[in-house]
């Protein structure tokens, strides 16, 4: 394996996630502590103060994956591997299913995980670029697309644009895996946070080829569980990620799959307030970029939590957030981690009054630019 290359957006989340006043680029919806999840599961309060602290199931427990299956249509308990987060279901993924040679066709740009693990373990990237507004057009990727692709890797509701394939793409992609024997790698850590009544389907749902990647932190705010998945019909794909886990983590935290799961049996309620909350960002920032449009544009987010402007200034993306952070003591992340230089992130995920005070002084700092 070649050595890893630095992962650049958590290389700028280390400098800077826990010492500034406000995170305005986080991915995340607003967070959710451990009273509120007992809260909605009174009957559970007890057996969380007395579970055992011992291992689990290296797979997830049987309720955590019952849990997880619920959240899809023709995938059962049995088809799902629990991770310790996405970033372990990713992990175990390319470890166990990508080799030297590989042609791995990813939507770009991407979260870099989903790419540089495959690349270091020698897999030839190939780029499915999007058009001028970030939309990624299916007519593309069969073009992209070789008789040597051997997975395709995407990520929607996606970040950092706000993206989402619709539910004729989704069916569109599903043909040309399935036509070509290509295995379809989904990171849908997003999955839930739509903002139109488009709610297409997830990949290990539509084909034994697809694969769903999916977390707790991203729709309800739980990132410190540390919690996510694997989704799939293939069993065998699940049974060869089993084995890369026995290296890695093992089993996940008995405390978190336990809350993971109360999670995912309450998600109506957890998600309500905070897709709420974002979109009144939402709406917030587009009458932003209203008054800012000589120095942003933006293309309005379609699900996730965050969006992608663009910077008209003449600033590079590293020097336009340094210089904001330095400034307002406010965090947004430069699109140069994604490989998009004139560009940044911005996270919908703070109660509304925060994301204001944010915006706030993001305006005072584009007035004296
Ligand atoms: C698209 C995407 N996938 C996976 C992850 C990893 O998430 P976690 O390990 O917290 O579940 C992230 C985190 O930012 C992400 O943005």
């Amino acid at each position: 394996m070649k050595p890893l290359a630095p992962f650049s957006l958590e290389r700028w989340f280390d400098k800077y996630e826990f010492v500034v006043d406000i995170n305005l680029c986080a991915s995340c919806a607003e967070t959710t502590n451990t009273n509120q999840l007992l809260s909605m599961a009174k009957d559970k309060r007890e057996a969380y103060l007395n579970l055992p602290l011992d291992y689990i199931e290296s797979n997830g427990t049987a309720a955590f994956r019952q849990a997880v299956s619920n959240q899809y249509a023709n995938i059962s308990k049995d088809e799902i591997l629990a991770a310790t987060g996405a970033s372990e279901a990713i992990s175990m993924l390319m470890l166990a299913d990508v080799t030297r040679g590989d042609e791995i066709v990813v939507q770009w740009p991407i979260y870099q995980s989903l790419f540089a693990l495959a690349e270091a373990l020698g897999a030839n990237i190939v780029k499915w670029l999007p058009d001028e507004r970030f939309r990624w057009h299916t007519s593309e990727l069969e073009n992209t697309v070789t008789d040597k692709t051997k997975m395709i890797v995407l990520n929607t509701p996606h970040s950092p644009t706000g993206f989402c394939f619709s539910t004729i793409q989704m069916k569109e992609i599903v043909h040309i895996v399935n036509e070509r024997k290509i295995r379809l790698i989904s990171d849908e850590v997003y999955r839930g946070v739509f903002y139109s009544d488009d709610y297409p389907a997830a990949a290990a749902d539509l084909t034994p080829n697809g694969v769903s990647i999916g977390d707790i932190t991203k729709p309800y705010g739980l990132g410190g569980l540390r919690v996510g998945w694997i989704a799939s019909s293939d069993r065998d794909l699940l049974s060869q990620c089993a084995q890369v886990r026995d290296y890695t983590t093992m089993c996940c935290a008995a405390p978190s799959e336990f809350l993971a799961a109360i999670a995912l049996e309450n998600k109506e309620q957890l998600l309500r307030e905070k897709i709420k909350h974002a979109r009144q960002n939402i709406i917030q920032f587009s009458q932003f970029i209203e008054n800012n449009s000589d120095k942003l544009e933006w293309n309005i987010p379609q699900g996730g939590y965050t969006a992608f402007p663009k910077i008209k200034v003449g600033m590079s993306s590293y020097e336009f957030c340094s210089s904001f952070v330095k400034e307002a003591d406010v965090l947004l992340l430069p699109g140069s981690v994604f490989g998009y230089d004139q560009y940044f992130r911005i996270g919908f995920g703070l109660p509304p009054e925060a994301f204001s005070r944010g915006l706030e002084r993001f305006a005072t700092f584009l007035k004296n630019i």
